[in-house]
């Protein structure tokens, strides 16, 4: 967190790398942020610091995502699993998430960014909550990249407050069953109004979806790779987009040349 997104922001913009096409940015890109504890461990230093590191990768991602025509970037920032981490981390987290809002405010609102938080906010400290609600708020109307950020977000419990909230509509008798199809239901999600990711990226090996946007990620491309998201630079992103323009999206149909009999 050494300097603010709006400098970082404004100074330099990277233009596209020329080996990505620009007609085939992905539209959205969900990041699971994996290995700031590994990244922490490897240099001898508390975990918390890899949680630093990890901010200061994830607003390089953001600023890369911008430049590149990436619409959206979604974050998995704390899952309602983390809860059972260590009292002092869980601690370390809220502060730390209440710091960057506090600081990196201005810079959002100068770049545009609209910053929307994900999950069950109810049970967040309440200074976070006003932040949230504040950064909400006052970057509604910004008409650049939507930064979703996953906070006390667990994909199953999302799924499971849309149906009840969906039950309790047709329980009122707003809502006829017959009418529920996967738009509607969409609807009712953490995500609503947001397309479906095209990409995610998970960091540090690890080969998991660990209850992250399980509708939303139903056609999503995969990349994986070993880098500890501290470390996950312009290479990194870069090397994810290229595995990404690689693959043939066929959304459960065929490819064209395979549809001669
Ligand atoms: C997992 O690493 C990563 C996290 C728990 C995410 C921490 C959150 C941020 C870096 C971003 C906060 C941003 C905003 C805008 C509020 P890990 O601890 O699981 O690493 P390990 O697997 O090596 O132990």
């Amino acid at each position: 967190m050494s300097r603010a997104l709006a400098t970082d922001l404004s100074t330099d913009r990277h233009p596209l790398p020329p080996a990505l096409d620009p007609a085939r940015i992905p539209a959205h890109v969900a990041v699971i942020m994996d290995g700031n504890g590994r990244w922490a461990r490897q240099r001898g230093l508390p975990r918390v610091m890899g949680h630093r590191a990890g901010v200061e990768a994830l607003k390089r991602t953001l600023r890369l995502c911008s430049d590149w025509g990436v619409g959206a970037l979604t974050a998995y920032a704390f899952s309602t699993e983390n809860w059972t981490r260590p009292g002092e981390e869980v601690s370390f987290l809220m502060t730390l998430f209440e710091r960057v809002l506090a600081r990196e405010l201005e810079g959002l609102m100068k770049e545009q960014v609209r910053i929307r938080f994900l999950g069950d906010l109810e049970q967040l400290p309440s200074g976070l909550q006003a932040l949230i609600a504040d950064a909400t708020s006052r970057t509604a109307t910004n008409h650049g990249i939507h930064f979703n950020v996953c906070t006390n977000y667990g994909g199953r419990s999302e799924l499971v407050r849309a149906a009840r909230r969906l039950a309790q509509q047709v329980a009122e008798g707003q809502l006829d069953p017959a009418a529920i199809d996967e738009a509607r239901f969409a609807a009712e999600l953490f995500t609503a109004g947001e397309a479906d990711p095209d990409l995610l990226i998970r960091t540090s090996g690890e080969q998991r979806i660990s209850n992250f946007l399980l509708w939303q990620l139903a056609y999503a491309e995969i990349h994986l790779t070993d880098v500890l998201w501290p470390d996950f630079d312009e290479g990194a992103l870069l090397a994810a987009l290229l595995d990404y323009q690689g693959r043939q999206r066929r959304f459960g149909g065929i490819l064209p040349a395979d549809a001669a009999p």
